[in-house]
């Protein structure tokens, strides 16, 4: 799955790092995927510099599991970015169907994952068109906030194009809800604003605003590990949950 929208600040990252560690807890592997040049998701799971492996496998003909490492966090890896990734956006640009690029080099991953969470950058460019192109579902954080709210049509249609074009599995897996504060009617109302347009598409759980969750990624650390008795830490122990049952309806009758 990847974590999509376009708009920064939409807990993107928080969400892959946190689901990823939640799942992982659970004893699932987790691969986190870090296609952000800004590598933010990487650094919060300790890789310092990501070098520019991605890239050799992106552009080159690297293996993507020689880029693979290993976290702190058990059961959780990652394919650290760069700012070496920079420059992958007009290197693809140059390349003949460069928007399979990561789903090819993800069809060559040994599976020794349950799953692989790709981490997006916030704009709706060649990275991320690769990882819609790569995946079969998506995960939408959104801001609980009305402007968040604006572009998500926006990120629909980007959704539906990329389904049609690149990728007919496409789906939204679902959308989460995040930084949610309890106490603002506000918030209370662009959740029910988001259920009563997007449905059942829109997880139960919600990730409550939570000082701890902003705090972790200075401390290298998922917020399991972090502060694993934290509200934060139990909101993504819940989407992680909701997740794992997803699966299970997923796997088709025998
Ligand atoms: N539930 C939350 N509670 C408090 N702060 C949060 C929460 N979710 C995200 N943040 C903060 O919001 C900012 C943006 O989150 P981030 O995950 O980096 O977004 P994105 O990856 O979409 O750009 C970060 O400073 C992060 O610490
Ligand atoms: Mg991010």
């Amino acid at each position: 799955m990847a974590t999509v929208n376009h708009k920064g600040g939409s807990s993107k990252t928080t969400t892959t790092v946190n689901l990823g560690a939640a799942l992982a807890e659970t004893g699932r592997r987790v691969l986190v995927i870090d296609l952000d040049p800004q590598a933010s998701a990487s650094s919060w799971l300790g890789i310092a510099d990501g070098g520019r492996c991605l890239l050799d496998s992106l552009i080159g003909g690297n293996q993507l599991a020689e880029a693979v490492r290993q976290t702190e966090t058990a059961g959780l890896d990652v394919v650290p970015s760069s700012t070496w990734l920079l420059g992958a956006e007009r290197a693809l640009a140059e390349l003949r169907a460069s928007e399979g690029r990561l789903a090819d080099l993800l069809r060559g991953l040994p599976r020794s994952w349950d799953y692989a969470i790709v981490d997006c950058p916030p704009a709706l460019g060649v990275l991320t068109v690769n990882a819609m192109a790569a995946v079969g579902e998506l995960l939408v954080p959104v801001e609980a906030h009305v402007l968040a709210l604006s572009g998500l049509a926006q990120l629909v249609k980007g959704i539906d194009t990329a389904r049609k074009r690149l990728n007919p599995e496409l789906r939204i897996g679902g959308i989460v809800a995040c930084r949610v504060d309890g106490r603002t009617r506000h918030c209370a109302e662009v959740v029910e604003h988001l259920r009563s347009r997007f449905g059942t598409l829109v997880f139960s759980s919600v990730i409550h605003e939570n000082v701890r969750l902003a705090e972790c990624p200075s401390f290298a650390q998922p917020i399991t590990r972090y502060d694993p008795r934290s509200s934060g830490a139990g909101d993504y122990r819940a989407l992680a949950r909701e997740v794992i049952a997803q699966e299970r309806e997923n796997v088709p009758a025998a």
